[in-house]
């Protein structure tokens, strides 16, 4: 929103549109803007939708097309909103896409991200009272509810805020939700519960106020006659935000900082509850009630990401560029923490409570996903480090089996974006357990990292691409700092923490080496690429790997080269994690040990099975997995250190590894296969960073 600033609607686009593409990655099946229609006299503007099915440029295509809008128009207020979409409720189409609209005449419009649990039985109430639905939408409710209670309103003069505190008083669910309405020209309103909101402050004049004091309601809100009679006070400069001077600011509210960072660095980020209101140019912040432990001002920071870290450069696919990162991103998620010399490690989020975390009965790491593997990837070092019971779930299995949590257990919460629903939603099952929570995430101000006691950012830098690569290892090596710091004074592990911290130092470099193999990997894509199906095995420390790499496959598009090879679109798809994700084939990670209980039958000449076999306690057995898939005329293709002559004997192919301390191998044996993936969907005709159906940050459950 720009106040005092003059800005023509072709800005106003540009702004809206590119803040969208930034935030592709979350969502990309439709997109929509609001946008004021008519001209500069505020109070005669109305509201003008454009919503399109598909991706964002979709959308940039069809504004250009609207002849009734002057791009040269000029506004020196204005408020537009815009949303791409990750279909949860009804398909994929311009109607079902946001902003949905109270009516016809656009009275109100709403953006939404989250989910709505008790959408069905507001439909159906105001259905009774006569509003009627276009859409499939569980936001559409939103925007009807909104309009019943402006058109229910016991005063003339309610302000918008007020109609927002009402609606979310009755929404279920998870959301994070931005308002605009003809009724109140030039103000926005915006809300979260469970979904992240944070808005950026642009001025070039001085702000009234560095923490912007949160406004609190003293009333029963049950009491409806007084929710009616009693409205906010005037708001003045010392309840709320704006630019001292002549007063030109710009608010940005988007769901996730890479949207705005090109326009301000300058973030506030909303709590649950939090109702934030833009009017005349100020910025205010009020909660229903005031809760114990609720802080009473929220404080303007400053973000360290840059611009140029969500840009592609001169790789063609974030992912790609997210794979070839890594050394210097598993350096910075080091740095100042491991020192080289003292062979201590030092991680500040956690100091405070390592007494704490000494004493617990057991560990309990919960994630989704590439962040669960990171949690698989760690355990055994984690138990020989801290000695401690070491429990790996799956947020949502985590949650459907009620797991018994106890106050002295301590919960790791592994997250890249910080927001993924099932992962929250486990952290506070576990905090009403009064049990020590600690965030790992790669998202500063996530809702992670601020619910949680305590906590590693691990300083990856932002990830774009769908499928996780560099957030992986950054996780892998901060699980690692952990146990290494619960470690420091384990005389008998002296020698075994010296190990690991000289085997972290060389990462980055090692890495490089496995990237140098870039192009053998692309060729052995190109053998493979027709495939339908690809197994990763392997045990131990590189179980995970497996796992992992089978996350991230994709499949052909009519007229790519493999559909053609197909013969056939409709061909049952082949899927493992990371090959699953992007390439779509299928694909499995099988763990070595359990070869002969039932995957052996799946071996033949033309199955493609990848192995990790690494000089770790598990080669010998790793040898016995190799003879048997040789044993079924399998063709291995063995990612095996540089040294082992044993494996390569056997092997249809090698890729052979740089060698490093057993428990950090997994980070250089998984890069080959985020690489494999790579160009396997590249090959396949698929777009790498948009992988369909999937979204970066699912924030429903
Ligand atoms: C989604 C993504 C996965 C990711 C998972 C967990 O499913 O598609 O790539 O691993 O969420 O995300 P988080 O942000 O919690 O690490």
């Amino acid at each position: 929103m720009n106040y005092r600033v003059p800005r023509t609607r072709k800005e106003i686009f540009e702004t809206l549109i590119k803040g969208l593409q930034r935030l592709e990655y979350r969502g990309y099946d439709s997109a929509g803007v609001a946008i004021d229609g008519n001209n500069n006299e505020v109070k005669e503007r109305h509201i003008q939708l454009v919503k399109k099915r598909g991706n964002v440029k979709a959308l940039d295509e069809e504004l250009y097309k609207q002849d009734s809008m002057d791009l040269q128009v000029e506004f020196e207020t204005h408020f537009g909103i815009a949303h791409t979409r990750w279909a949860t409720h009804g398909v994929p189409n311009a109607v079902n896409s946001h902003p949905q609209r109270s009516d016809k005449g656009n009275e109100f419009v709403v953006i939404h991200n989250g989910i709505i649990t008790n959408y069905k039985d507001l439909r159906k109430f105001l259905e009774s009272k006569g509003y009627e639905f276009e859409s499939e939408t569980d936001t559409e409710t939103i925007a009807k509810l909104i309009k019943y209670v402006f058109d229910n309103r016991e005063t003339e003069d309610i302000t918008f805020s007020t109609l927002v505190e009402r609606v979310i008083q009755q929404l279920e669910g998870a959301f994070a939700l931005v308002f605009k309405s003809i009724h109140y020209p030039g103000e926005a309103v915006a809300t979260r519960r469970g979904s992240p909101l944070l808005i950026g402050v642009r001025s070039k004049y001085k702000l009234s106020t560095e923490q912007i004091p949160v406004l609190y309601r003293t009333r029963n809100i049950e009491n409806v006659k007084n929710i009616c009679k009693t409205r906010m006070k005037r708001l003045d400069s010392s309840t709320c935000l704006h630019a001292v001077g002549d007063k030109a600011v710009e608010f940005f509210f988007a769901s996730d900082a890479s949207a705005i960072i090109e326009h301000t660095n300058r973030v506030i980020f909303l709590e649950d509850d939090d109702i934030a209101a833009v009017a005349d140019g100020k910025l205010s912040i009020h909660r229903v009630k005031r809760l114990a432990s609720d802080d009473p001002s929220r404080a303007i920071q400053t973000l360290q990401m840059e611009l140029q870290q969500i840009m592609k450069g001169n790789f063609s696919a974030f992912m790609q560029k997210e794979i070839f990162e890594q050394p210097e991103s598993v350096f910075n998620t080091m740095r100042g923490r491991v020192n080289f010399e003292t062979n201590t490690v030092l991680l500040g989020g956690l100091k405070d409570h390592l007494k704490e975390i000494r004493r617990c009965r057991r560990l309990i790491v919960i994630g989704c996903g590439t962040s669960y593997h990171a949690a698989v990837a760690t355990r055994q070092v984690l138990e020989e480090l801290t000695e401690l019971p070491v429990m790996v779930e799956l947020a949502s299995d985590f949650l459907d089996r009620n797991t018994p949590v106890f106050r002295d257990d301590v919960c790791f919460f592994i997250s890249q974006s910080g927001e993924t629903a099932d992962t929250l939603l486990a952290l506070r099952y576990c905090k009403d357990r009064r049990a020590l929570t600690v965030g790992v995430t790669n998202t500063v101000g996530s809702s992670i990292s601020r619910e949680t006691d305590c906590g590693v950012h691990i300083n990856a830098g932002p990830e774009i691409g769908v499928a996780s690569t560099k957030a992986y290892t950054s996780q892998f090596i901060s699980l690692v700092m952990f146990g290494l710091m619960m470690s420091e004074d384990r005389i008998s592990l002296q020698n075994r923490r010296r190990e690991i911290i000289h085997g972290l130092k060389s990462l980055p470099e090692l890495i490089k080496e496995v990237l140098s193999l870039d192009e053998k990997i692309h060729d052995l894509a190109v053998e493979l690429y027709t495939q339908r199906s690809l197994l990763v095995m392997g045990r131990g420390y590189n179980y995970a790997t497996c796992l992992e790499g089978a996350l991230e496959e994709i499949e052909p598009p009519k007229n790519s080269p493999c559909s053609r090879l197909h013969g056939r679109s409709d061909q049952p798809k082949i899927q493992t994690q990371k090959i699953k994700e992007i390439t779509y084939m299928h694909s499995e990670g099988i763990l070595a040990g359990e070869l002969k209980h039932g995957p052996l039958a799946l071996i033949d000449k033309q199955m493609p099975v990848i192995m990790v076999i690494m000089k770790d306690p598990c080669f010998a057995k790793c040898q016995n997995a190799l003879q048997q898939v040789t044993a079924r005329q399998g063709r291995p293709i063995i990612l095996c250190s540089k040294d082992d002559t044993e494996s390569s004997k056997f092997a249809y192919k090698t890729i052979e590894l740089p060698h490093t301390v057993d428990c950090l191998q997994g980070i250089l044996s998984v890069i080959p296969l985020q690489l494999l993936s790579f160009h396997l969907a590249v090959l396949r005709g698929y777009d790498v960073d948009f992988p369909r159906n999937l979204a970066k940050s699912v924030t429903v459950e």
